[in-house]
């Protein structure tokens, strides 16, 4: 691997409280991670993400931060941390962590001293809100005591931090030195277009009829320009340290000229491609995005990840198995459970485009339990679901509960070796899960772990796999293929009829038939 191992590197995300629970409280911590560390050396990643672990009241699933510099209590010590950094690094595993710039929790000391009336600079108070609204639904602003109000553009128990206090800014400089001299590869940086926000803070024009405001609408608390001189200081930081650290930032956006500026190549080393998550499955959308997102790394040098799943979307299988019509934006209503759901269609589209994500040009990031085929949960009770978009959104949302239950590990009941012992998950599984746990797929044939496992092994193999370029293959409107040199050509087949192939099969994402591609179905050849 190059000095940039990014660049082509396949990372796994760890949703920390639903990995794995060792000492069986019902949530996940890093014992449990360590635990099964083999998991991950046997899929073959290159690196491990984690979701927050700091102390946290866990408003937002830990991304309301009460202390940068530790691990919750919940999910252990520094002490085990570095236990997971030593023992991932043995496996050739580097830990990336999250970092969370734009907000933190009301339970950081900082914020409880602003609202003592101490250091509110370091906040954004003012004596009157403006209208914005908050990303999860209702008023980004809320009243404290004193009649002051604080910006929030996420949940009330995450204010925002004022990023021109020059506290704030060596704060975090001090935490990305705390991690870094802990062994860490680099950062994974949370809602990293926001941040700054517009001197005087003007008003935005909500389009009508929207509850949340649509990615790449150009508002005074994204994208601003002081966003690109901070990240040069933080690449600053990363080169110097030893052993390529790097960045990888959280950034949606729908118009490619959005993320432009973000890849020079001296801030950001990386910058999340979500584009295709709100793609329906089709030939000609996933293409366009493709060709677009390729064009634009290789036109900036710059590392544009592709991400097919996350702790904020609907799975995969959930989304491929659902009418293709509505899935344009990964956070609609329309997963309330009210819609039918083909979990057989669903998963097969979702192994065909686990190949598609495995054979692209660049670097990947899997989610944890997509290489399980894992659907999104949609029948969590009410009471039971902790995202606070659900209620912000007055239930309209159904929340993004559904992709962070915790993973099945073995057995054929709840908590499915997720806790050795007979405890309840602080989310619950479904009932069905036996058949998708790690131990029903380990070394069965067919099973989607298998075939991550397999695809990634190959991926390593393979001299065309990795970073590198793509030739388009026609091969009519239902079909997507392409070439990599040498000797490595894709197709999937997103239509209903099979079609013909030519090639030695080196891998399927299911049975094929004979000298056909049935449908849904991708295939690796040579
Ligand atoms: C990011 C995280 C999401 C969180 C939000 C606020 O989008 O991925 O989970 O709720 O930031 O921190």
């Amino acid at each position: 691997m190059s000095a940039e191992w990014w660049r082509e590197a396949i990372v796994y995300q760890v949703y920390p409280r639903s990995f794995a629970d060792a000492d069986g409280d019902g949530q996940g911590d890093l014992r449990g991670l360590i635990s099964r560390l083999d998991h991950l050396s046997g899929l073959g990643v290159d690196a491990v993400w984690l979701s927050p672990f700091y102390p946290s009241p866990l408003a937002d699933g830990g991304y309301d931060v009460a202390d940068y510099r530790d691990v919750d209590p919940r999910y252990g010590t520094l002490a085990d941390f570095d236990r997971l950094v030593a023992e991932a690094g043995a496996r050739g595993i580097r830990v990336i962590v999250d970092i969370v710039p734009n907000h933190c929790s009301v339970e950081h000391p900082w914020f409880r001293e602003a609202l003592r009336g101490v250091g509110r600079d370091r906040f954004i108070f003012r004596d009157r809100p403006n209208g914005w609204q908050s990303k999860f639904g209702g008023p980004a602003w809320t009243q404290v005591e004193d009649g002051q109000w604080y910006l929030h553009l996420f949940d009330a128990s995450q204010p925002d931090w004022n990023w021109r206090h020059p506290e704030v800014v060596a704060m975090f400089e001090d935490v990305l030195r705390f991690w870094l001299d802990r062994g860490v590869t680099g950062f994974r940086i949370d809602v990293a277009n926001m941040l700054f926000k517009q001197d005087g803070l003007p008003e935005v024009e909500l389009p009508p009829g929207t509850p949340l405001i649509p990615a790449d609408a150009a508002v005074p608390y994204e994208n601003q320009p002081e966003l690109l001189e901070l990240y040069r200081s933080w690449r600053a930081i990363l080169d110097g340290y030893p052993g390529a650290r790097m960045s990888v930032a959280e950034i949606w956006y729908g118009n490619a000229e959005v993320a432009r500026p973000y890849l020079t190549g001296d801030g950001l080393a990386q910058l999340f491609n979500f584009r295709l998550m709100p793609a329906p499955w089709s030939a000609a959308r996933f293409r366009e995005v493709i060709e677009e997102s390729h064009r634009l790394a290789v036109e900036t040098g710059g590392s544009i990840p592709w991400v097919l799943g996350n702790h904020d979307v609907p799975r995969m299988v959930t989304r491929y198995g659902i009418d293709q019509d509505l899935v344009r934006d990964p956070t609609a209503e329309v997963l309330l459970g009210q819609v039918e759901v083909d979990v057989v269609l669903g998963t097969r589209r979702a192994r065909a485009a686990a190949l598609l994500l495995l054979a692209l040009p660049g670097s990947a990031y899997i989610y944890q339990g997509d290489e399980l085929g894992l659907p999104e949960h949609l029948t969590i009770p009410a009471g039971e679901r902790q995202d606070p978009m659900f209620e912000r959104t007055a239930r309209t949302f159904i929340g993004r509960d559904g992709c962070r239950v915790p993973l099945p590990w073995s057995g054929q009941a709840t908590p499915y070796g997720f806790a050795d012992v007979p405890v309840r998950p602080w989310l619950p599984q479904p009932e069905e899960w036996g058949r998708l746990s790690v131990a029903a797929q380990q070394a069965a044939d067919g099973s989607t772990l298998e075939l991550y496992r397999r695809a990634i092994a190959e991926r390593r193999r393979h001299p065309a796999l990795g970073d590198g370029d793509l030739t388009w293959l026609e091969h009519g409107p239902e079909v997507l293929a392409f070439r990599r040199e040498p000797g490595f050509t894709l197709v999937v087949n997103f239509g209903a009829e099979p079609v013909p192939f030519t090639g030695t099969v080196l891998l399927a994402s299911g049975p094929l038939d004979g000298g056909l591609l049935p449908c849904d179905t991708a295939v690796w050849l040579a």
